[in-house]
């Protein structure tokens, strides 16, 4: 099954959508957690009170260089969580990207705007890759073709790597990328949100009450 996250380090929303959709965790980056005025050591406690020990949280390193992402990528991953480590895939980040795997820690290369980027930073060894689709389409080009490309590209080369797609502005984006069999997927909450509802549901389940009190006033369904 899909492993579903949200994209927040927003405590109380993460805590009502963890009450009603079920998370494998959530990811964060720089400016998730500048916004949330949060460091990530209170967000990975606080959520991992939430969700639960076996959350799986992907957290982004900040260092420039690629020593520095190695060091940090070292200290992520002897925090005492489930944490896969966000590095983005730029040149240096994919040299870092090597050398982190070497240390047996799990990545997810960020930051990618296109297939051939992606299917690079999965040769480099990647657990989950992430394709940010709405900022691809905002450039112009076909978010949801890039992540087809790049799943074709996984399969055809056998690699387990997930893509673990990432940037929403609708829920249809969400959808799209969800019918490419895609092995992750973190949304922002608002679309979580509206992906729960619908202006008919609640109309619908109106009328069933309705048309049960009709007839059978207070009664409960078991009840004769
Ligand atoms: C994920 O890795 C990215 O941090 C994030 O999804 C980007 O989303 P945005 O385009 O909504 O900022």
């Amino acid at each position: 099954m899909i492993e579903l996250y949200l994209d927040s380090a927003d405590i109380e929303r993460i805590a009502r959508l963890n009450e009603r959709i079920p998370l494998r965790g959530i990811t964060t980056n720089p400016s998730i957690l500048a916004q949330s005025g949060l460091f990530l050591n209170q967000v990975l406690r606080e959520v991992s009170a939430i969700i639960g020990a076996d959350a799986r949280f992907h957290a982004q390193i900040v260092s420039q260089t690629i020593d520095e992402m190695v060091d940090e990528a070292k200290q992520l991953n002897e925090l005492p969580y489930d944490l896969v480590v966000k590095v983005p895939a730029t040149e240096t980040g994919l040299s870092a990207i090597k050398m982190i795997k070497a240390e047996g820690i799990s990545v997810l290369a960020t930051a990618i705007y296109s297939a051939q980027q992606g299917f690079l930073a999965a040769m480099c060894g990647a657990d989950y890759l992430a394709p940010y689709v709405n900022r691809i389409e905002t450039a112009g080009v076909d978010g949801i073709g890039v992540v087809a490309d790049l799943q074709l590209l996984l399969d055809r080369n056998g690699l387990e790597c997930k893509i673990l797609a990432a940037s929403f502005k609708n829920t249809r984006q969400v959808l799209e990328v969800m019918k490419l069999g895609i092995g992750a997927i973190t949304l922002p909450v608002d679309i979580a949100e509206q992906m729960m509802t619908h202006p008919a549901v609640q109309p619908a389940v109106d009328q069933f009450s309705r048309d049960w009190t009709a007839a059978y006033g207070g009664k409960l369904s078991y009840e004769r």
